[in-house]
């Protein structure tokens, strides 16, 4: 790339006056024009994640997108890099021969980065984009929640359609079908079923979409990507309630970064067919970014436009993410910081985290009917404006209420949990089981670098030889607490004894034909990461009394959390939802990995190693076992790298074994939860139906759970499952045709079963309906959740 022509390109637009109509005629320009515009026809008050509702043309942002020039030079550098960060995901030799226990299909990753490779040596790209997207279906395919990267121009546009999904059962164990969510929500009479989109049958669609176009699921379990394509208030909560900001979470069926045309068609079972456009949405202003053209946002968004003459010098990422968010837009911001509510949670809980809503999540209630306690905890987040001593003191609020009710089964329900501060699902085990001292066993893939960095953090924290002063070991030690990567001075060996030294833990042992290092666990009384100690008072309540309630996407911290509860006090789990098939689910399917690092941090450790070893003496480095060598072959730093990477780029380092099969990642183990329901209507506009009903299982009723799904594999405690469970992801997907189409006019909102099912043929006039009404009705909801 020639940084000089671009300037003089860039110069020559500003001079040279186009006329209006060729100016017009760049879709870039277009639709920064329509975003101005759109932005001025509304009049709500906007928040931060609404900025995706200031909508403009799909098919034009398209255009414009696809206009974004490639640089081959620096795509290749970029694939170059890209490899060795992503070196340190702990699963990829996993991921490319998975045990039969996965329930997703394999995935060479470097193999993928290898054939971009060459496609970008043949000039085989013909835009920024096309590569973006090669790289997405790479992160897509490996289903972790930890492995991400999100840069350069595939998050500037979101298409979303204002309609969602849902699939419910009649009446809980009829198998279920998909609804407009509109319909259910709005308890239409005789809603009929969709049975088709883009002219395939819904499950065919869906399995595809999710294959290519989804933005990654990060989920393991295909009936946990089920559900994240369908609407749901859980989900919504876990997303939107930490932050005051926001009131708008998309599902993956509603939103996707991956153009997945300008609209979308489909059929109802009673004929009618309808088309739902994609509107494309940015949380950039486009207009302040100047984004008029692809080849300025090539610069804004996969270069960082800072270069001078003969050098591309890139700023520091934190810079240019500061760059990008000075040009998001500005919504008048919600003056108001009033309660949000959520579709279908009950109005009078017991207790609310501080700020509920708008930096708090917990939030408990008592079904006084059925004297059930419900805990609901869709995140582990650390909140702007409520800390974690709120969430503390919400759940034990929740238990001290619950115990003087004399509640009889408690219900934590952990639907759209997607994880947050470790320390928390440590805390919350040991508010529950305050006597038991659970294990967590960890284990990092071992990559030469990780030697060097673990050599220098460990020796110098440990400082056994007293070669560094006090003030380089409290530098590294802050730098690197609860650092169980680096640090091996933050964890234990198995049984709880310390490592000598970094190399100890390091190994390397032979594993799945790929190195590994030893495994570790995690000593969280000693090193100050929780409060709630445990002090051997008695639990407030019996392990056979609790039952976690997940919707499968339950990951990281989350997984942390169930895993405690389960293989630590063996609590049993309940999931929701799913592919419709009379199977079991796995409970937590979201990430099962430990510990996730930035690229960022891994660059900046690059840095802080090789600044404090260009002080260090000979006798020093010596002490550390660095030599020279291993300094020059650290990652190199991403301001060296052409493209922007955003925080949002990184690796799962550290995997979570169990005891019973240390030699499997946690992320391939197969673990049904005990007992899965189906969503009815009735539970999606009222979630205490849905919680009576867990609390039911949980008092031995068994009848409430899919035919199928009760204790199946992997379900008890220490039962690992690392070879087939029965199924696979094909004979899944394969097996979702069961549901019954001639029997699709059973009302879901008729209550009860509706048995007779009039056979209404496919073929009755086909005319296409804009779902205008019900369209509306869906907006006027996500809007009300503002107020
Ligand atoms: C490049 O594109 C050509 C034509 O579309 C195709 O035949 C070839 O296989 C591609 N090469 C790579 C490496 O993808
Ligand atoms: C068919 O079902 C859809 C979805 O419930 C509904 O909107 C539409 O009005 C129905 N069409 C007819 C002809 O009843
Ligand atoms: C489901 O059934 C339809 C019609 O019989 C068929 O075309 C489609 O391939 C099936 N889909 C799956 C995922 O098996
Ligand atoms: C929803 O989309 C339809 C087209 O699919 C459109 O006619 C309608 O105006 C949209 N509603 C809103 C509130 O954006
Ligand atoms: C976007 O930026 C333009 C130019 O700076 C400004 O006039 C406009 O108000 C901004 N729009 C929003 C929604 O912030
Ligand atoms: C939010 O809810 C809490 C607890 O339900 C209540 O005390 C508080 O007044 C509410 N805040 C607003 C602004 O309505
Ligand atoms: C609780 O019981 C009362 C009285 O039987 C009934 O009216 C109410 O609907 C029940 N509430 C729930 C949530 O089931
Ligand atoms: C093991 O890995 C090496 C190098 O990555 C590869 O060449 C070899 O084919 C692999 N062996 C097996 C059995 O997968
Ligand atoms: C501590 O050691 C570092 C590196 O050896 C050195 O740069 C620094 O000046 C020392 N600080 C003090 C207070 O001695
Ligand atoms: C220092 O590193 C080398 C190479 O990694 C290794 O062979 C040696 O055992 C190490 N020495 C010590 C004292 O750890
Ligand atoms: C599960 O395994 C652990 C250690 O392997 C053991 O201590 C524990 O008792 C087992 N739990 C059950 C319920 O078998
Ligand atoms: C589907 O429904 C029809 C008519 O009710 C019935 O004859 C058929 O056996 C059903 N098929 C399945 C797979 O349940």
């Amino acid at each position: 790339m020639n940084w000089k022509r671009l300037l003089v390109t860039a110069s020559l637009a500003a001079i040279l006056p186009f006329s209006g109509a060729q100016q017009d005629t760049n879709p870039c320009r277009q639709v920064a024009s329509q975003q101005v515009q759109a932005r001025a026809g509304i009049k709500l008050d906007y928040t931060s994640d609404q900025k995706f509702l200031v909508r403009f043309d799909g098919e034009t942002a398209y255009k414009c997108i696809t206009s974004v020039p490639i640089d081959n030079d620096a795509a290749s550098t970029m694939i170059d890099v890209l490899k060795r960060y992503f070196s340190f995901q702990s699963t990829i030799s996993y991921l490319k021969d998975p045990p039969k226990s996965y329930q997703q299909l394999p995935v060479d990753v470097m193999g993928r980065f290898d054939e971009i490779k060459a496609k970008i040596g043949n000039k085989n790209y013909t835009n920024q984009y096309e590569l973006e997207l090669d790289i997405r279906s790479i992160i897509r395919d490996a289903h972790d929640g930890h492995f991400t990267y999100s840069a350069g121009i595939l998050g500037l546009f979101t298409w979303s359609l204002n309609e969602s999904i849902i699939s419910v059962s009649s009446d809980g164990r009829e198998l279920p079908q998909i609804f407009a969510y509109s319909d259910i929500l709005n308890e239409i009479k005789n809603a009929s079923p969709i049975v088709e989109f883009d002219g395939k049958s819904v499950f065919t669609y869906l399995q595809t979409y999710l294959k290519e176009r989804s933005d990654p699921t990060t989920v393991v379990d295909p009936h946990a990507a089920w559900n994240r394509l369908m609407q749901s208030s859980a989900s919504v909560l876990g997303k939107t309630g930490h932050k005051p900001s926001a009131s708008l979470a998309f599902n993956h069926f509603q939103a996707t970064q991956v153009y997945n045309g300008p609209s979308l068609r489909g059929k109802f079972a009673n004929g009618t067919t309808f088309e739902w456009a994609y509107m494309a949405g940015s949380s950039t202003n486009l207009t302040k970014a100047q984004y008029f053209d692809g080849q300025a946002i090539y610069e804004g968004r996969v270069l960082n436009a800072d270069y001078d003459d003969d050098e591309f010098v890139v700023k520091a990422m934190d810079e240019s993410s500061k760059r990008v968010q000075a040009t998001e837009m500005t919504l008048s911001a919600s003056t108001t910081t009033s309660n949000k509510t959520y579709v279908g949670y009950p109005t009078n809980p017991i207790v609310t985290q501080v700020q509920f809503g708008s930096g708090g999540v917990v939030s408990g209630y008592i079904l006084t009917n059925d004297s059930v306690g419900v805990l609901s905890l869709p995140g582990f987040r650390k909140a702007d404006g409520a800390s974690l001593a709120s969430y503390r003191s919400a759940v034990s609020d929740f238990i001290t209420k619950a115990k003087k009710a004399g509640v009889k089964k408690v219900v934590i329900d952990l639907s759209g949990n997607g994880g947050g501060q470790v320390t928390l699902a440590f805390d919350l085990f040991n508010m529950f089981f305050p006597s038991t001292r659970p294990s967590h066993l960890f284990r990092a893939r071992a990559v030469p670098e990780l030697l060097t960095y673990g050599r220098f953090v460990t020796g110098i924290t440990m400082n056994k030889n007293k070669l560094f002063n006090s003030s380089t070991v409290s530098v590294v030690t802050d730098e690197y607490t609860n650092n169980r990567v680096f640090n091996a001075d933050y964890s234990r060996k198995p049984g709880n004894a310390r490592w000598a030294s970094f190399d100890e833990f390091y190994g390397p042992v032979t594993i799945h034909n790929d190195s590994f290092t030893n495994v570790g666990q995690y000593e969280y009384d000693d090193d100050g990461l929780t409060i709630a100690k445990r002090d051997g008072s008695s639990p407030p309540f019996k392990a056979e009394d609790i039952i976690l309630l997940t919707d499968g996407t339950c990951a990281s911290t989350c997984f942390v959390f169930a895993s405690l509860m389960k293989t630590g006090a063996g609590v049993k789990s309940v999931v929701v939802g799913g592919i419709p098939q009379n199977s079991p689910m796995q409970s937590t399917s979201g990430t099962r990995g430990s510990n996730v690092r930035d690229l960022s941090f891994l660059s900046e450790s690059t840095d802080m190693v090789r600044n404090f070893a260009h002080g260090f003496t000979d006798k020093q480095m010596k002490g550390l076992n660095i030599t020279s060598e291993d300094l020059a072959n650290l990652l190199p730093p991403l301001d060296k790298a052409p493209f922007v990477v955003g925080s949002s780029a990184g690796v799962n380092i550290l995997d979570t074994v169990l005891p019973t099969s240390p030699e499997t990642p946690r992320q391939f183990v197969y673990e049904a939860a005990n007992c899965r329901l189906f969503w009815t209507s009735d539970m999606v506009r009222d979630i205490t139906r849905l919680w009576s009903t867990a609390a039911k299982y949980a008092s031995g009723d068994e009848s409430v759970c899919v035919s199928g799904s009760v204790d199946g594999p992997g379900s008890r405690v220490n039962d690992t499952i690392t070879d087939s469970p029965g199924f696979s992801y094909s004979t899944t997907w394969e097996n979702a045709n069961q549901t019954n189409i001639s029997k699709a006019d059973s009302s879901p909102n008729s209550g009860g079963n509706s048995g007779s099912g009039d056979e209404k043929d496919d073929d009755s006039a086909g005319n296409l309906l804009q779902l205008t009404p019900i369209s509306l009705a869906f907006m006027a909801l996500t809007f009300l959740l503002v107020v």
